[in-house]
């Protein structure tokens, strides 16, 4: 039996909307309860608008309440690491968590997200004396 977090976001890759690139991206992030949430690309004709499969999957979950995560997965052709911008919201909502990469032929590599984003910024250096921001990962 496949890792359902897996299974997730390789159907979730099925559903990619990539017309304009043809870069079909799936993610799945399993929360704190053991949910599992799925995501895809959602691309515009309007490029720049492009939301990438792990933000959509994220922004899902949060939708559904949760704001603790365990895991991630992704699939791309390649097995692709995430890009920048997914990167830093990975580490807002999520903190040091393992991302396992699948490329088309099954072939699996796991990353942690603190060795994709050194020395980043957040929550900490919005955080001031008398307007404390808590760690919005909940993971520490
Ligand atoms: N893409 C993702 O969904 N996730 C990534 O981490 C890298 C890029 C998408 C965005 C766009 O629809 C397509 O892949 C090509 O850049």
């Amino acid at each position: 039996m496949m890792d359902p977090l897996l299974e997730a976001a390789i159907d979730a890759r099925g559903k990619a909307h990539a017309p304009y690139s043809n870069y079909k991206v799936g993610a799945a992030v399993e929360t704190e309860d053991g949910e599992v949430v799925p995501g895809c690309n959602v691309e515009s004709s309007s490029f720049g608008l492009t939301v990438c499969a792990e933000r959509v999957a994220l922004g899902a979950a949060v939708a559904r309440g949760h704001n603790s995560f365990k895991s991630m997965a992704i699939v791309s052709r390649d097995g692709a690491t995430p890009c920048g911008a997914c990167r830093q919201i990975i580490w807002d909502l999520c903190g040091n968590l393992p991302i396992t990469l699948i490329d088309e032929d099954g072939k699996r590599e796991t990353v942690m997200s603190g060795d994709l984003l050194p020395k980043p910024f957040d929550h900490r250096n919005l955080a001031a004396v008398d307007r404390p921001i808590e760690d919005p990962s909940g993971n520490s």
